[in-house]
Parts: C-alpha cells; structure tokens; sequence
C-alpha cells in the first residue's frame, strides 16, 4: 500500500513535470528552470523507486525508453488513415481547382456563398495515430498502408511533445492523428553529431524522423530530437464532436496537445489563395520542412456530404510547394577556403531551381562526407536546398551513373591552398584539410589578425573586429606585420576613426612590439596551440629559433604535445609563407626576452621558496622568476615543505612561522649566491643579475 501523502505527491508531482513539459514542448514557453524541473523529475524517480506499484505508463518518467521490442506489431486501424489528394499546380491557381471541384460535389451553385476551409501546413513527417484512452496514451501507430500500421509505442512515449495523459476532462476515447517530425536545427545538429562521431548521416529530417519512429530499441529514439503536432482525429468516444475541424484543433489544445500555430478559418478560393502564398513566403523562415499546404472543408457536415474517393477525401487536398530537393548534374568539385583556413569541397552544378531559387553550387562538408555518400565528378545527384541554410548535396543517383568515374581526392586534387598557393595537410583526427598558411592566406586574414591582436595574444587594444574588417577590405593590411608598418595617414582615412583613437591604435600597436616569446606564440594562431601549449612551448625551447627548427619528435619531448599538436606544429613552420612572416615581424621590432630553458638539473631544482617582505633590490615579480628560471618553485604559504623563506624588510607571519617549523630564512645577497651557485655562467639568469647587481 502507498500511503495516501506519498500517492499524493506522485500525482502532484506527475501532473506539475506533465505542465512544465507542456510549457516547454507544446507552447514553446519554458516556466521553470532546468534544474527545477530536474529536480522534480528525480524526486518522483525517487518516490516511484520506493513505491514500484505506483509506476503507471503515463508517468513521465517512462519516456526515457524502455525494453526494446523484437518487432513492430500491426495495429489495424478502427478509422483508416486516409491520404490526401495532391494538387500539383504549385501556384495560387491550385487552390482555385480545389474550391471549383467541393462546389460542384456539393452542388453548390454560383448562388451559394463562399466555402469554409481550413488552411493548414502541409508537415514533412511521419503520419501517426495516437489513442487514448480515458486520458491516457495507450498506442501510437504508424500509418502503415493505411488499414493496418505498425505499433510505435515504445518509442513515441520518448516525445516529450507527445502527452501521456491529456489535460482536463478526457474523451472515454480518443485517437489523434497528426505528425511526428524533426525540427531543421534539430536535425542538423544531429548530423553534426553523427559526423563528429564518424556515424551515418541522416538525408533529411524525414528520414532521420521515420527512422526513429520505427526503432525496435527506444532508447536509441529517446535520443533523437523529435517532435510532434496534430491535425485530426480518427476514432473517438465519450465526448460531443464539435461542428467544425477549426473547433477539432481547439478541442485538442484543450486537451494539451500541440497543434500548429500557422493555420486559418478562410473563405473560398481567394482565402486559400492568401493563405497559400502568406505560408510560400513564410517557409524559409519555419524551423521545420513542409512540403506545402493542406486545405480541408471546415464543417463536418459537409466533409461528410463529401466523403472519398478512393482512400482520398474529397473535402481535403494538398497544395504543394516547389520542391526542396531536386536532381541535377554535378560537373565539379573544387574547393572554399574557411576563415581558419578550412577547405570545404563545393560541387558546381547544372543550374537547378530548388527550394525557390536556381542553385549553381552546393557543399559537400569534407572528404569523408565525399567518402561515405560515394559523390564523383559527372554523377547525378539529389541536392536540397531547405530554409536558409546553404544548399547541399544529398547523395548521388547511382543508378544513372555511366562508368566507374574515379572517386574525388580533395588532397590529390589541392595539395595547395587555392587561395595562397600554401601547403594543404589533413591532421590526424580532423575531418576538413586545411590551408597551412595561417599568417599569410587572405581567406584566413580577418581571423589571424584579430586572433593576433587578442588581448592574450599579442595585446593590441582597440584592433577588433570593425577595424579588422575595414583594414582588410581596403587592402591597407594583408598581414600582421603590415601593422606595424601603418602610420596615422592610413587610419585616418577610415570610416569614424577619430585623430584621437588613430593615435591610440598606433601607441597600442607600438607597444606590442615588446611581448614574451608565449604571446607571440599564441599569437601566431597555429592550429591546436592554445595559450597553455604556448607557454609550454617558450619555457621549453626558451627561444622562436629552437621552435622552428624542431622536429615532431622534438616537438613531442614537450610536455602535453602528443602527436597532434606536435604535427600541426611542425606543419606550420614547414610552410615558407609563415616563416616569411615571422622574419618580417623580428625584423620590424617585433621581441622578447629569451627565456632560458628551465633547468632539468641543478641545486636548486625542485626546491621551494616563500618570499616575504620587501627585498632591497628585487621586485616580487623579478624574484620569483628568477628563482623559477632556477628550476625551482615559488608557493604562497610556508609549511613543512618549504625549503628556504626569502625574508626583506617588514617581513610579518610568514617569518614567523618559517622560525616555528625551523624553515632556512636567507636574505635577497643570500638568494642571489644561491643562484649564482645553481646557474649556469652566460645563462639569461646571470645576465639579468648582472645588470641588477
Ligand atoms: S490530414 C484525410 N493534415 O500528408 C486527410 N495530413 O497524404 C488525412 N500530412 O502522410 C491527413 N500535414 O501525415 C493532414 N496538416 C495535415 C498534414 C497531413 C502532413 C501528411 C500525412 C500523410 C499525408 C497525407
């Protein structure tokens, strides 16, 4: 027995999760935070583990997947699942047809007034069948041949737009109709996904969509972005029909169900026409494929006056769009260089008018996307042009291929940069190649320079993204070292630079001049060397000579340097045109202090120092990098393990404490012999204690 608080709060907490879900898959409108409603979600896992007797089948938390089934049983439909005629005049004229062939079913003469339609999307999805009963989900079924579909349950419980119970006062019976589908966002991530993981990519959102409806294990759909809006009703019981579909629609919302947004009470033919075009126009901007519109008979009277011809209602049609995917000729595949240097194969077409517009290129995404759909020069191929989104080619049509053509080789066919003639490497592990020119490539200009500039780069301030752009659009700066050839005149030539900030770039860009060897690591933007890796690199090398010529293996002696980024490395100086820019930057002032290499071996290597007070000659900073050039370590706090407290004046706890633990105490001459002894003579160390001396 569940005691009565705990059943309560089951319930409580089972209709509040239901309301969130609603809110967030059905209304688009999330009430409470994730962490909220995660939290409630783990309480009634919680409470439902105490109580297992409690578990019913619309609980929420059964969505996640459960058992996978051996196969799809068939589920026959008590109302078939119609199709609906297709109107193939893709223009407003279609809707006209329509309207002429309902009047004259109807008998309805130029005497009688308008129809009443309903104007709906038209969804690129997979046709469902949901029941319920008393409130409750209890089969969805796929459409199937319409008479006999396939049971989907398991998986269509994994869609949180799809409710468990209905909301309200329940039909005894209900089946709702409508579609399950993947949202264009939803799917390319997805995609993205799938091709990070080396996985198979989906065609398209209709694929993706009635591939995971029909999945024998529902935890593979619970991980598929899948959602769902109704458009009508099979069977039903226990409740008053309403006199229109537009009601139909309304009772669903009622009953918690998402139903699209993006429909219409209309008049006759203009009002299909208007509606029509207002969705035509509306489609690229929609985050889900349709394939047109839908048009049906408003009263159910008269839909029933109607009724069908063949497994078509008379009283529904559907209006196509022009469609989103076309076949065409590809004649060429050469490539786009990317801002980071990135080469993107780009198939040249035989024009084709797909999606509203007359498509000449489209992508190909890399060489293992080439690889896996089989796409060669001269194939026919499906190409889609969905939304806004660049159009793309789908997959070859393999049975019009002639010949064996060879397959494409974007390494072979580029081994150089078609932008900077520099070289072109794939790195283990990337699926694009890539243009090893970083410095040098005008198609990676923009990004190399702000990255340059960076405030953990080379700390220009004031060079951002505005400037970058009109820089490089007026071809005053091609690259970095052309900044610290700029002089006032150029700049104040550009769109709202005043004299003022003009003055101030050039004063940004003077002083950057003097950096640390890290920074103008970093700053080079070698691909998979970030600000850690740089500073490994300067401590380890100690100066830009040592670093280019090392090899991979060398490189790899580095700490953290695997393979990769030891290739990437290697890569970059290995390409002239970097080597060229680097020479131009020394040559242009650009420099640092040559850090020494830190020692492996010495007195002082490993040993911990705590400075504390203020030493008579040596800043803080100048110290402890001197006590680190050493090899040695400088900590905050002094403890059992330090092994020399370096006191000056108003030296307070830390002295204190260093006399407690009996911790060696040694003034600044005291520090300064003790590296004296450890360095070797002409090291960097020394020079600079020369100086300060
Ligand atoms: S009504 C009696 N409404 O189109 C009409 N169908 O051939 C039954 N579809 O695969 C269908 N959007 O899944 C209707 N707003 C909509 C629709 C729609 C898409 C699909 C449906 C079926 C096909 C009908």
């Amino acid at each position: 027995m569940i005691p009565a608080p705990e059943a309560a709060r089951i319930a409580a907490l089972r209709a509040e999760i239901e309301a969130h879900n609603r809110a967030y898959y059905v209304l688009d409108a999330p009430t409470v935070p994730d962490a909220e409603y995660d939290r409630l979600f783990r309480e009634l896992q919680a409470l439902e583990a105490r109580y297992p007797e409690s578990v019913t089948p619309d609980s929420p938390t059964q969505r996640v997947g459960g058992a996978p089934v051996a196969d799809l049983a068939p589920v026959r439909h008590a109302v078939p699942m119609l199709s609906i005629r297709t109107e193939t005049d893709t223009t407003a004229v279609g809707a006209a047809h329509f309207d002429t062939r309902v009047r004259n079913a109807l008998g309805w003469g130029p005497e009688r007034p308008e129809v009443e339609y309903v104007g709906e999307l038209k969804f690129d999805g997979v046709a469902i069948s949901l029941r319920y009963e008393q409130g409750s989900l209890v089969r969805a079924a796929t459409r199937g041949d319409g008479e006999t579909g396939e049971d989907v349950t398991h998986n269509v419980r994994t869609i949180r737009a799809i409710p468990l119970r209905l909301q309200g006062i329940a039909p005894a019976l209900l089946e709702v109709r409508g579609e399950i589908f993947m949202r264009r966002p939803d799917f390319d991530a997805l995609n993205a996904q799938q091709r990070e993981r080396g996985g198979k990519t989906f065609v398209n959102p209709r694929n993706a969509a009635a591939g995971a409806v029909r999945q024998l294990d529902p935890t593979i759909t619970a991980q598929r972005p899948l959602t769902f809006f109704a458009y009508g009703l099979g069977e039903s019981a226990g409740w008053s029909l309403p006199r229109t579909h537009g009601e139909i629609l309304g009772a669903l919302i009622a009953l918690g169900l998402p139903v699209c947004e993006h429909r219409a009470v209309v008049q006759g033919a203009a009002g299909l026409a208007v509606f029509h075009d207002r969705i035509e126009a509306l489609r690229d901007r929609l985050p889900y494929d349709i394939d047109g519109v839908v048009y049906k008979v408003n009263r159910l009277d008269l839909q029933g006056q109607l009724g069908f011809v063949t497994r078509e209602p008379r009283w529904a049609v559907a209006h196509k769009f022009p469609p989103q995917e076309e076949m065409t000729r590809l004649i060429e595949i050469d490539v786009q260089v990317g801002r980071t240097g990135a080469l993107t194969p780009v198939a040249r077409l035989d024009p084709v008018f797909v999606g509203g517009v007359t498509v000449t290129n489209a992508t190909l995404h890399n060489q293992d996307e080439i690889d896996r759909k089989d796409v060669r020069i001269g194939d026919w191929v499906i190409v889609r042009r969905a939304g806004d989104v660049i159009p793309e080619v789908v997959q070859p049509v393999l049975e019009r291929r002639e010949g064996d053509p060879p397959r494409f080789d974007l390494l072979a066919r580029y081994p150089r940069c078609p932008v900077c003639g520099s070289h072109v490497v794939r790195l283990p592990d990337e699926a694009a190649a890539r243009c090893t020119g970083g410095l040098f490539c005008p198609a990676q200009r923009k990004q190399a320079l702000l990255h340059f500039a960076g405030r953990r780069a080379m700390d220009i301030e004031g060079l951002g993204e505005k400037l970058v752009d009109q820089l490089v659009d007026g071809a005053i700066v091609k690259t970095p070292v052309d900044l610290y050839r700029l002089g006032v005149l150029a700049l104040a030539n550009l769109d709202r630079m005043a004299e003022k900030s003009a003055a101030n770039l050039l004063a940004a860009i003077t002083r950057s001049r003097e950096t640390t060897l890290a920074r103008f690591i970093f700053a080079l933007g070698i691909r998979n060397v970030g600000e850690a890796t740089a500073k490994d690199l300067a401590r380890h090398f100690g100066n830009l000579d040592a670093l280019m010529a090392a090899d991979e293996s060398a490189l790899q002696q580095v700490a953290d340097v695997g393979p990769v980024v030891a290739a990437s490395i290697a890569q970059f100086f290995a390409e002239p045109h970097n080597v060229e820019v680097v020479e131009q930057l020394r040559a242009a002032g650009v420099h640092w202090l040559e850090e020494a290499p830190r020692p492996t071996e010495g007195a002082l290597v490993g040993k911990t120092f705590v400075l504390t007070g203020a030493l008579p000659a040596l800043s803080r900073d100048e110290a402890k990098a001197l006590i680190e050039a050493a090899g040695a370590k400088v900590s905050g706090s002094v403890s059992k393990k330090t092994d020399f407290v370096v006191a000056g004046s108003d030296a307070g706890s830390k002295l204190e404490k260093a006399r407690q633990l009996g911790v060696t105490v040694i003034d600044e001459a005291q520090l300064r012999g003790l590296l004296a002894q450890a360095g070797t003579s002409g090291s960097p160390v020394q020079d600079l204690f020369g100086e300060n001396a």
